[in-house]
């Protein structure tokens, strides 16, 4: 017998997308759920979103995006992210109660499990305070290097991916299908983003993993939700436009 954790990243204050995906997750039976960070920003409705992880997940890390809401809350100057990401932290950061804040505040960069053969956080493996990307196989190859377990989960990117090997990694995209990785090789998986995808498929996204001794199975999990409603949300947070427009296309 294995042990499932349904691990899910990226949710981005998107309170429909994470409903959806909230009503689909008792059908997997997980026996943890994971979330790897960036709960709010962007999206029109980051504490009922916060407010769900930290009901529901069993462990959480810390996302770029919590972070800078953080160091914006305590005054302190936000790099790495463009403008309209810093303004929708402004705008998050005015509907987060200090509890909110101190929930995000607290949350660690990294986690690790020995008996799962896991690591996990938000952007990459070696120093994940830095939140470098996994994109290119020579960002995953210097991340594997680092690497004490054969698997690791993030997001950050938004794109659901399979890296597979420490010299020369090979990428999957979105396997449809359930996929067995053996625990020979390393593995990073991206689970992709419940708020803000960017695989060019709208749906909400997050993976179910099954965990045994010797191999795990990955399975991608798509979630339709109502769109229409978080861009109303953004419409009257005053964030129309591109983030309206990428959420419609999935890019
Ligand atoms: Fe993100």
């Amino acid at each position: 017998m294995g042990i499932r954790i349904a691990i899910l990243s990226d949710v981005h204050s998107n309170w429909p997308a994470l409903q959806a995906v909230g009503k689909h997750l008792p059908n997997q039976s997980p026996d943890a759920i994971y979330c790897l960070g960036d709960i709010v920003g962007y999206g029109p409705d980051p504490q009922e979103c916060v407010q769900w992880i930290q009901a529901n997940a069993n462990i959480v890390v810390r996302g770029n995006h919590d972070d800078g809401v953080v160091k914006v809350a305590a005054g302190q100057e936000v790099v790495d992210h463009n403008h309209i990401a810093v303004l929708a932290m402004m705008k998050n950061l005015e509907k987060l109660s200090k509890d909110d804040l101190a929930y995000l505040g607290q949350l660690p960069y990294q986690m690790f499990f020995e008996t799962i053969n896991l690591i996990i956080s938000h952007g990459c493996i070696h120093e994940p305070e830095g939140w470098d990307y996994i994109r290119y196989p020579q960002e995953a190859r210097g991340q594997m290097q680092f690497m004490q377990t054969r698997f690791a989960c993030v997001g950050h990117t938004h794109q659901p991916t399979i890296w597979t090997g420490s010299n020369s990694p090979v990428r999957l995209s979105y396997p449809h299908e359930p996929y067995k990785l053996s625990a020979v090789q390393k593995h990073i998986i991206n689970v992709g983003s419940v708020g803000q995808p960017r695989d060019r498929d709208p749906r909400a996204c997050y993976v179910t993993i099954d965990f045994y001794q010797r191999k795990i199975v990955v399975r991608y999990h798509r979630v339709s939700y109502d769109i229409e409603s978080t861009i109303k949300g953004l419409n009257q947070m005053g964030m129309q436009g591109l983030l309206s427009r990428r959420l419609g296309l999935g890019i």
